[in-house]
């Protein structure tokens, strides 16, 4: 029987779906295709057009065990995993994405997607960083690339297949809150149509989040600007925690001074970091894989290197990424976007001279709990629930297959294989024959006072003001290198701006677009996402992948070998244990790591 609805929830606009998916990256329209194709009535929400979602950016490849260059399988990208994880990784979880690796980018060459060549046919692999062959002995080309604009061919091919298969797409719309019934269970979102300010219900059976993630929350990032932490804020809004947010990955080659990413590709071809005594420094710390070392692992070697002085440029405050011995040719063919990158943002041409770089924010590994289908976690004591009707895929997600850092081009591969895998879990649930539960009392009330406050606030602080502050606080306090002091001085500081963010003002009410009601309303998730990461990484007393910890140098299983749960309500941490347990083989034990 329905619910009597209040005033304001009963007033908006409604439709309803079997499924609404916020955000239209890779693992959105890679789940939403696999829905419409099934026959569901599905919508996809994106704050862009689809192919202007983030995952356009990606580069370099998408990690599959093709085999195509030379032996590989499985179970070695299954250990490069665990190992690049700082072993922080649910071990079924990595098995199942290893295994699933080649099936889902065969089913990408097969949608079209433009992968490069080998002579025989044959999809072109590159070597990156960690890609390993025999556990560790040497390095491996695993990268399925499309040039240097994998990320690219990839979103595109995604949308052109989700046009043919009707997915509708609700363009430049941005999800406000989901709303949860008396059971805890999701059905549908507050949506704002971000050319009219429209505010809108969309009922549904299933919501899928795959809304990215918030490298917002940092000054330098190679992140789009719509990464805001729009899934972890509703998220932690709606009393979901967020897990392992410690953890961020710094990609070590960010044009320095820019932030724009240089793909790991670059190195995978042969390209070399080099100090300012045109030293290849990589090799003092990692002697086996040199540059194609790990993301924390080269990302920390090089902080180190500028720390102690041998920095390059006047200020000697970043290092160099020499490619010109790779030749004009092999340079325009495979790496063409890197030199067009160098040339507008670094003012080099990577053919005669080197890019300056530093490590650049780049990943969040943690995100809102889910299990192998995609369903969102909630614990209590210990145990794991599923909340009905709620899934999270992709970056905004955590599964945990990246753990404590992770593997270069498992990201793509994390938005095609769980993307693919929620869409097939929603199918069998058999959504047809089901009802739309009942849309609660007040269901849309929070999204509409949040969005009643911005509209009537005439005094206060700029919204671009306390967003900035954000930034620059998590820049200085919660680094590539973090200490005691630094992190609780941080946590305080971002605890204060969590309060001004409450007594914000936007000046221009009339504007266009309503850009400043959407800056306002993304900045409620930045401070979500910030508090989570700030919080959980003061907490956290070991080094263990990209959380290196000056006071705690070493990684203390006997304490940290587990995840990290934040909840925003009490600004709470609790913790649950990692899956050591494989599917089908042997745990990987965790061993101090060496390259
Ligand atoms: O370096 C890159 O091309 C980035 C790849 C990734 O983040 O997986």
């Amino acid at each position: 029987m329905a619910n009597v609805l209040s005033n304001q929830t009963k007033n908006l606009p409604r439709r309803r779906f079997d499924a609404v998916i916020v955000g239209a990256g890779g693992s959105g329209m890679r789940c939403s295709l696999q829905l419409a194709e099934a026959g569901l009535n599905v919508a996809v929400l994106s704050k862009v057009f689809p192919t202007r979602s983030h995952t356009v950016a990606a580069q370099g490849g998408i990690g599959a065990s093709l085999g195509n260059m030379s032996e590989d399988n499985w179970y070695w990208h299954m250990f490069d995993t665990v190992k690049g994880s700082d072993y922080l990784g649910d071990q079924d979880a990595i098995e199942f994405m290893c295994r699933e690796a080649p099936k889902v980018v065969y089913e990408l060459e097969h949608f079209g997607m433009p992968f490069d060549r080998n002579p025989d046919g044959t999809i072109y692999q590159r070597p990156f960083g960690g890609h390993t062959a025999n556990l560790g002995e040497k390095p491996v080309q695993r990268a399925c690339a499309a040039a240097d604009r994998t990320g690219h061919a990839l979103l595109h091919t995604l949308y052109q297949r989700n046009v043919r298969a009707r997915t509708q797409f609700f363009v430049e719309w941005m999800a406000l809150d989901i709303i949860r019934d008396s059971e805890g269970a999701c059905v549908g979102v507050v949506a704002l149509e971000m050319e009219t300010g429209e505010v809108m219900i969309l009922e549904a059976k299933t919501t899928v989040f795959a809304t990215g993630g918030a490298g917002r929350i940092w000054a330098a990032s190679t992140n789009a600007f719509i990464n805001t932490g729009d899934g972890m804020g509703m998220a932690a809004r709606a009393g979901i925690p967020l897990e392992d947010m410690e953890f961020w990955q710094f990609h070590p080659t960010g044009v320095a001074g820019a932030g724009v990413l240089i793909t790991e590709g670059v190195r995978g071809e042969g390209g070399i970091l080099l100090n300012c005594n045109g030293e290849r420094f990589m090799e003092r710390y990692a002697p086996t894989l040199k540059d194609l070392a790990p993301r924390d692992f080269v990302s920390r070697s090089m902080d180190q290197e500028i720390k102690e002085g041998r920095g390059c440029g006047p200020n000697k405050d970043h290092v160099l990424l020499k490619l010109d011995h790779l030749g004009a040719d092999k340079i325009l063919k495979k790496l063409p976007s890197i030199r067009e990158i160098a040339l507008k943002f670094a003012n080099v041409d990577p053919i005669k001279e080197p890019i300056p770089v530093v490590p650049t924010i780049h990943y969040q590994m943690g995100g809102i709990p889910t299990n192998v289908h995609g369903q969102v976690l909630s614990t209590t004591n210990g145990q794991n629930q599923v909340v009905p009707g709620l899934y999270a895929i992709g970056e905004c997600a955590c599964v945990s297959v990246h753990g404590a850092n992770r593997l270069g081009t498992n990201s793509l591969l994390d938005l095609v294989v769980f993307g693919r895998a929620a869409g097939n879990h929603i199918v069998g649930t058999n959504l047809k024959s089901q009802e739309h539960r009942d849309l609660p009392e007040n269901g849309a009330d929070v999204s509409l006072s949040r969005l009643a406050k911005i509209d009537a606030s005439s005094k206060g602080e700029r919204v671009q003001d306390v967003a900035n502050d954000i930034r620059n606080t998590m820049q200085t306090y919660c680094g590539v290198f973090r200490t005691d002091e630094l992190l609780s001085q941080g946590v305080s500081k971002i605890m204060e701006l969590a309060a001004r963010a409450d007594n914000i003002y936007i000046t221009d009410k009339s504007q266009v677009f309503n850009t400043a009601r959407v800056e306002a309303l993304e900045l409620a998730n930045l401070v979500e996402t910030a508090k989570a990461t700030i919080v959980s990484a003061q907490a956290r007393k070991e080094s263990r992948g990209a959380h290196a910890h000056r006071d705690f140098p070493e990684r203390d299983d006997a304490n940290w070998m587990k995840h990290t749960l934040w909840y925003s309500e009490g600004n709470r941490l609790d913790y649950k244990a990692v899956n050591l347990k494989p599917l089908t083989v042997e745990s990987f034990q965790p061993k101090k790591r060496t390259f």
